[in-house]
């Protein structure tokens, strides 16, 4: 694991839009996975900037989501396609018929998670992973648990999950209880992944990350096994 220790959030998102803009210029048509919350946003904010001037394109791009609350809609104002495009889609130039997000309306997630992980297997892999990561260590809603899951799969969101995501909702109990997404297999069969730590609160889930411990109580520990992970941290996720 390579980490990349910044300043401050601003420079989180510089450094992970050069990493992320490097492997779309490389490869024109990589396939994307890419994350919701606040973290990556400064990000796909420098990203669209850099669409818009022409250094690089998302044309060719195709990209898959990790997760989605369950059950919610796609155009609920919470629901992470529309955060998606508000936050990325509707500013650069991908084809959004190229863009998956986990259905969070499928009537069998199941089978639903089964047909996502086959359509990422036949784009050809997820190129680059961008990941951000739980206060308790989750990756996408892959939460602590004494199992975890490998395919995309609906699960149940932790207490502490949903009071860190309260804040998006006009009440807590607005929270979706659970979600659909992409287990850890389909997540470390990324070829490269960035995730991305801002602020104090992530400093516990961070400093287990960056142990020697692997273990299924922080999911993201497991990211000591993939060979080509980049953790960029500001400050206060990497010192607390
Ligand atoms: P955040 O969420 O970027 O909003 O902090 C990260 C996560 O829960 O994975």
């Amino acid at each position: 694991m390579r980490v990349i220790v910044c300043e401050n959030a601003q420079e989180v998102a510089k450094e992970a839009a050069k990493i992320f803009a490097a492997q779309v210029y490389m490869k024109p048509n990589s396939v994307l996975g890419l994350a919701t919350g606040s973290t990556p946003v400064g990000m796909y904010k420098i990203l669209a900037d850099m669409n818009k001037n022409g250094e690089i394109s998302f044309k060719d791009c195709k990209s898959f989501n990790l997760d989605e609350y369950y059950p919610l809609a796609p155009t609920h104002d919470q629901s992470y396609r529309y955060f998606m495009n508000v936050n990325f889609f509707d500013h650069i130039d991908i084809d959004k018929a190229n863009t998956r997000v986990p259905d969070g309306l499928a009537e069998d997630p199941a089978a639903m998670g089964a047909e996502y992980d086959a359509a990422i297997d036949a784009a050809g892999g997820v190129d680059i992973q961008v990941l951000g990561i739980g206060q308790n260590g989750h990756i996408a809603f892959n939460e602590p648990d004494e199992k975890l899951v490998a395919g995309t799969h609906l699960t149940s969101l932790t207490e502490s999950t949903i009071n860190a995501n309260a804040r998006f909702f006009e009440k807590k109990e607005d929270v979706p209880t659970q979600a659909v997404t992409m287990g850890m297999a389909s997540i470390m069969k990324a070829k490269t992944i960035i995730l991305l730590a801002t602020g104090k609160a992530k400093h516990d889930a961070v400093k287990e990350l960056l142990d020697d411990k692997i273990t299924t109580s922080n999911p993201a520990t497991l990211l000591k096994l993939h060979p080509n992970t980049i953790i960029i941290a500001d400050k206060d996720a990497y010192n607390g």
